[in-house]
Order: structure tokens, then C-alpha cells, then sequence
């Protein structure tokens, strides 16, 4: 089985760690699961306490390389390398200017939720329009210093499209596992554009995860996907840009949609080194959202009080979240525990609600990114979100990833003939379904009237 080493070229600040049985390791195998226990490996940083001493001058050396030219400060992510994997060389990134994202105040959101203090960090500006290429930059290029020169991954698509643009910018082949009819076309057409060999497995998505963990096992091909522990360093830096962005100012809530449950991971560990670090004097509560069709982790906390994972068949059109069996349902567990946060789920008809009300703010997003807005609504009824708490909702793919679901949304066809149908009547007042006419002057002034009437 092909090794993923971390002895070379030099000593590195790194060490793969189990989150089971805490084995630490200086290598990992291709499949980055403990050889002892068979859990997944997290990045550890042993002697980071007494090389990161002072978290003043971390924040002034971050913030001064923003107005630098260098590839790797020019990166959202490299940006923050002392809290990475150590590189030794600057030249082997492999980087499409990712993160850098912008953090947005959602006025309309804020009214309609009764909390002022609401802002979205949108991660869909990243270069391939999702969050995962701040993962992707990372993990890729450990790939190539690795050795590697095929890199693969199983995707609801964004991943897909990440990582098959990060290996062409690096000289990498990739191949992608993507469940047949479940992704959307404008995910795919991206991974094809970037030149990956592209499956369409009939399965879904944990079937493709399924086979490349056994794939990897097989044939010399590095996964790229999120139970690659580089990935998730790399996805750690949304929470330190976002932290940046509020001037170090404390913040109450993050609320993320929880998939394969990687991205929660992620953040919630940068939140827990830079809480441990001095970064930020308390830490704020990381909550996970998830579509009711897919609430692997909603069932696995209530239900097992986080015990062990309670698969379900996923089914939800919010697609990037379509994952029955997430790999990093531990992790997520843990970090949503350590942060007080919390998990709960929200149905079809609150996810495209929420999308639109994102969409009219002018800001847009994918269904799954839409859950943050619904499942907010939920913890402000509950109590859990307070109205003068700061809350930030991560979007975590651009509104142009899924382009049929907004179509149908607005012409009116998203619910048609499901169980939803009646009741989804009640988002009339959010549809702008386009209006074929005439190509008449008198044609469009009587439809302009008519808007100004309603
Ligand atoms: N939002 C979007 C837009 C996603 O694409 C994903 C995951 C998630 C949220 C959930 O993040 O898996 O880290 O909990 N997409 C993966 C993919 C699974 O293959 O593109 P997670």
C-alpha cells in the first residue's frame, strides 16, 4: 500500500493523529485511517504552544501579508500557514487564489429572523464557486509532494469540481465517483471542463465512497477526499479569515449545513487551536444543519447520544448534502459538543423557503448552503439563539451551482406532485417565475404596471 509520508524533504510541524485511540504517527496509510484501530486521522501540531507563543504577533503578520504579492499570501488559506501542515517549500502550492471570501450582512435575513447582528460568510466566491477549494489547495499539493500522480475522490459534485481543477493547475490526473443523476450539471460540466476522467456510478454517494476507500487500497491513487485530514486543515481557515474579518471581536454562532460532515469538522477545530492558541478569549457555538431526508447526525445525537453513526437513505434535492453515512460523523459530534452547539434539521419546503429569502437579499446560494437560514430560524425559536447574539451563516456554494433547482423553484415545479405540493403554495410571494410575452413595447409596460400593482 503506497505511504503518505511526512518524513521528507525535512522535519515537519505535523503529526497524524487517531481520534479514536490517539496513536500518533509520523505517516499515513493511502486510506488515512489509524492502522491500529481503523478510525479516522486528524493533523495534530506538537510543538505549536511554544512556536506560536504570541497570538498578537500571528494576527499582525497575517494581516500585513494582505497587501503582499507572493503566491502563498496572495492564497486565502497559505495566508495562514503557521496553523497548516508545514510545506518547507513555497514554490510546490498549488493555488487558484482561494479563500478571500467575502463576509456579507444579510439585512432581510436579519429582520425576518429578529436577529440584527446576522452576516454570511460566502465560501461559494471561492475560484471554483464552492468551499471546498480551500481544502483542495491544501490537500492537492501534499498529493503532488507525495508523489502521487493520480488523485481521486467520491462527490455530490463540489468536491469534484475543487479537485479536478486544483490537479489540472498542479499536472495531477483525477478521477471523480459521482452518483448518476444526482448531481447537478453545472457541477459536472465544471470537473469535465478541468479534464477529469468523470464516473457516473449508479449509486449514490455513499456507494462512490464506498468503492474509492477500497479503490485507494488497490491502485496507487490519492484520495481527495474530506476523510483526508490535509483537506480539513486547509478548510480550517474560513473560521480564521472569518475571525479576521470581525477584527478579532467575539462572535456567538456559526451555523454550517452539514454532508459528509468534513467542513464542520474543520471549522470546529480551528476554533478549538485558535481558542487554545490565544487567538480569541472564548469560543464561539458551532451548530450543524442538515436536510430532514439526510439527518444522519441529528439521529446519531439523539437517538445514540453520539454513540454511533445511525446511517439513513439519504434523499433531499438540496444534492451536495445527499450522504447517508457520514465519514466524519465523530469529529462533527465532537466539535459541535466541545463548542455547545447544536444539530437539527430542516424540511424541503424551509430549505427552498430560506434560498430565496438568501437569494433576495441580492447574495444567492445553493439549496444546501440555504439550510444555515432555515435552521437559524429553528434555534431563534428555540431559544438557543438569542436576538443580540452575532451569527454567521456559512454559504457554502454559489447560487449558480444549481441552476434547475432555482428554475424550478421559481416557475413553480420544485414541489410538483410530491407530498409537499400543498403546502409549498404558501412561498407563492418569493416565486419570479420569467414571463414569456410579446416583443412588444406595450407587451412590457403593461407587465411593469402590473408588478407595481402587486
Ligand atoms: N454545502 C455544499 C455546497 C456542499 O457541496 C457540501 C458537501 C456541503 C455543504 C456539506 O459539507 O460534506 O463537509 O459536511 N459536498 C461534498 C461534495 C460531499 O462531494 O461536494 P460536508
Amino acid at each position: 500500500m503506497p505511504l503518505v509520508t511526512t518524513a521528507e524533504p525535512r522535519p515537519t510541524n505535523f503529526r497524524f493523529r487517531c481520534i479514536a485511540c490517539g496513536n500518533l504517527n509520523e505517516t499515513a496509510n493511502q486510506d488515512f485511517r489509524c492502522a491500529n484501530c481503523n478510525d479516522l486521522l486528524e493533523i495534530t501540531y506538537p510543538c505549536w504552544k511554544s512556536a506560536l507563543a504570541d497570538p498578537e504577533k500571528l494576527k499582525s503578520a497575517w494581516r500585513q501579508r494582505r497587501v503582499s504579492l507572493r503566491p502563498d499570501d496572495l492564497s486565502g488559506v497559505w495566508r495562514f500557514r503557521e496553523l497548516l501542515p508545514e510545506l518547507g517549500d513555497d514554490q510546490q502550492i498549488i493555488t487558484l487564489r482561494e479563500g478571500n471570501t467575502p463576509l456579507y450582512e444579510l439585512p432581510r435575513c436579519a429582520g425576518l429572523t429578529g436577529v440584527p447582528g446576522l452576516f454570511a460568510k460566502h465560501q461559494g466566491m471561492n475560484p471554483t464557486s464552492s468551499f471546498k477549494d480551500t481544502g483542495m489547495t491544501v490537500a492537492a499539493t501534499f498529493a503532488r509532494r507525495a508523489g502521487f500522480r493520480w488523485v481521486a475522490c467520491a462527490s455530490t459534485g463540489n468536491t469534484s469540481a475543487s479537485m479536478a481543477a486544483y490537479a489540472a493547475r498542479g499536472g495531477l490526473l483525477s478521477l471523480v465517483l459521482v452518483p448518476e443523476g444526482k448531481i447537478s450539471w453545472s457541477k459536472l460540466s465544471q470537473a469535465l471542463d478541468y479534464g477529469a476522467v468523470t464516473c457516473q456510478l449508479r449509486t449514490d454517494f455513499d456507494g462512490c465512497l464506498r468503492l474509492l476507500q477500497e479503490l485507494v487500497l488497490r491502485a496507487p491513487v490519492y484520495q481527495l477526499n474530506s476523510i483526508n485530514p490535509f483537506r480539513l486543515e486547509g478548510q480550517k481557515t474560513l473560521a480564521v479569515e472569518l475571525l479576521e474579518q470581525l477584527d478579532w471581536q467575539p462572535l456567538d454562532h456559526i451555523i454550517v449545513p452539514g454532508g459528509n460532515l468534513g467542513n464542520s469538522s474543520a471549522i470546529g477545530k480551528a476554533l478549538l487551536e485558535m481558542h487554545e492558541l490565544g487567538l480569541i478569549p472564548r469560543l464561539p457555538k458551532l451548530s450543524v444543519i442538515q436536510a430532514e431526508g439526510a439527518n444522519a447526525l441529528v439521529r446519531t445525537l439523539r437517538e445514540a447520544d453520539g454513540r454511533r453513526l445511525i446511517g439513513v437513505q439519504a434523499e433531499t434535492r438540496a444534492t451536495a448534502i445527499r450522504i447517508g453515512n457520514p465519514a466524519s460523523w465523530k469529529k462533527a459530534a465532537h466539535v459541535i459538543a466541545a463548542t455547545g452547539g447544536a444539530c437539527e434539521q430542516v424540511s424541503e419546503i424551509e430549505i427552498a423557503q430560506a434560498k430565496a429569502e438568501i437569494g433576495a437579499e441580492g447574495i444567492g446560494c445553493e439549496p444546501a448552503s440555504a439550510v444555515t437560514l432555515a435552521g437559524l430560524k429553528k434555534l431563534v425559536k428555540q431559544g438557543f439563539v438569542k436576538p443580540e447574539e452575532t451569527v454567521v451563516l456559512v454559504l457554502t456554494g454559489n447560487v449558480l451551482k444549481d441552476p434547475d433547482y432555482t428554475i424550478d423553484f421559481h416557475r413553480g415545479e420544485l414541489f410538483k406532485g410530491t407530498t409537499d405540493e400543498g403546502a409549498s403554495i404558501a412561498l407563492n410571494p418569493l416565486r419570479r417565475a420569467p414571463v414569456v410575452l410579446d416583443a412588444t413595447l406595450d407587451a412590457v409596460i403593461r407587465t411593469l404596471e402590473r408588478e407595481e400593482k402587486t
